[in-house]
């Protein structure tokens, strides 16, 4: 086994310093919100690893059991040499894809992408023993700030899936897009999962479990900037809520303070007022229709190849070329 090399182009004082400016403007705004990256420090990540386990959350599971059909028309059709993948997180059902791909004989190199080093250097570790013939490369990178730096050479797929896309608002969807296109070649690939809208009362739940643990991974926040800024929150007196927006076909979770709250974030100087009752955005998690999509692929560059869903059509991969 070739022990995999580990690329880190976010230290800790990097991540201090992004999280620095997102709390000063999201604690600052009117409504106050937080992007949904800041859930994943090594808790946030095994918190997320349990909301797959759980039985509401489908899309994991789903996008599993279409990967396990579909991957062998993937692997055929891509033939990739280098695979990226964005976002990888414990890239569990990454194994899927490397088998496939593996099997065809292109791939030689994976390329794990995450801003959570923890949930990294795990997987790239486990992969590169798993896929002793295999050469893993991880980079610690924030997608939405820059995708230069992954490295370059062989003929590659960057791989999206879990419908992280969806958590990204349209304006830095379009931009996030904008940027894969500008690092690809044209004629390289890019799969994405992504999950379509369906009926509220199936997809309320998968972000509201009976058990809780998504309250918890969504309280995970306030302990990141508890443990990064010396804020003093106390979780427990924030109330997780998730809704489904219908006009912009997403689901939104907030923090709801269950009373009057003053937090003070030492690192910033900041004193911050909730209100009984106020609510602050931490994540959106966009639903999608094939067509609309295809569309934003469309004008990112991007011609759509080849699409699936799963039979109650809670999901679509799809795979499309780059221009
Ligand atoms: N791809 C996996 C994990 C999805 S969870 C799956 O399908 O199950 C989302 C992953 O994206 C987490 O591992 C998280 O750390 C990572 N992530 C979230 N925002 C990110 C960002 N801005 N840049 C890089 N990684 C990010
Ligand atoms: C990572 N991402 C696609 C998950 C989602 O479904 O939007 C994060 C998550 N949030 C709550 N549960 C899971």
């Amino acid at each position: 086994m070739t022990a995999p090399l580990l690329d880190v182009h976010l230290t800790d004082d990097d991540l201090t310093t992004a999280l620095r400016a997102d709390a000063r403007r999201g604690l600052s705004s009117t409504p106050k919100s937080l992007p949904p990256k800041w859930f994943y420090d090594a808790r946030g990540s095994e918190l997320f690893e349990q909301i797959t386990a759980l039985p509401e959350y489908y899309p994991t599971r789903t996008e599993r059991a279409l990967l396990d059909e579909v991957v062998g028309e993937i692997a055929a059709t891509a033939r990739p040499e280098v695979l990226v993948e964005l976002g990888a997180g414990s890239a569990a059902k990454t194994r899927l894809l490397l088998d496939a791909l593996t099997a065809e004989g292109s791939l030689k190199t994976y390329v794990p992408q995450d801003v959570s080093v923890d949930a990294l250097r795990a997987s790239a570790a486990q992969v590169a023993e798993e896929f002793p013939g295999l050469a893993v490369h991880g980079v610690v990178s924030d997608f939405t700030d820059t995708l230069a730096n992954l490295p370059r050479g062989g003929r590659r797929m960057i791989a999206f899936l879990g419908g992280t896309l969806g958590n990204l608002v349209p304006a830095e969807r379009a931009e996030f897009l904008a940027g894969i296109h500008d690092v690809l070649e044209p004629g390289e690939q890019l799969l994405l999962g992504a999950g379509l809208v369906i009926d509220p009362a199936v997809l309320v739940p998968a972000y509201d479990d009976a058990a809780g643990v998504t309250a918890e991974f969504n309280r995970n926040v306030l302990h990141v900037l508890n443990h990064r800024l010396g804020a003093d929150f106390v979780p427990a007196e924030f109330e997780h809520v998730a809704l489904w927006d219908a006009e912009h076909e997403w689901i939104e979770m907030r923090l709801r303070a269950t009373r009057a709250v003053t937090v003070t974030v030492a690192e910033l100087g900041l004193t911050v007022e909730f209100a009984a009752g106020e609510e602050m955005r931490t994540e959106i998690s966009a639903k999608f229709r094939p067509e609309g999509l295809s569309a934003e692929l469309d004008a990112a560059g991007f011609a759509t190849t080849r699409t699936w869903t799963d039979p109650d059509r809670r999901l679509l991969l799809l795979l499309a070329q780059r221009r």
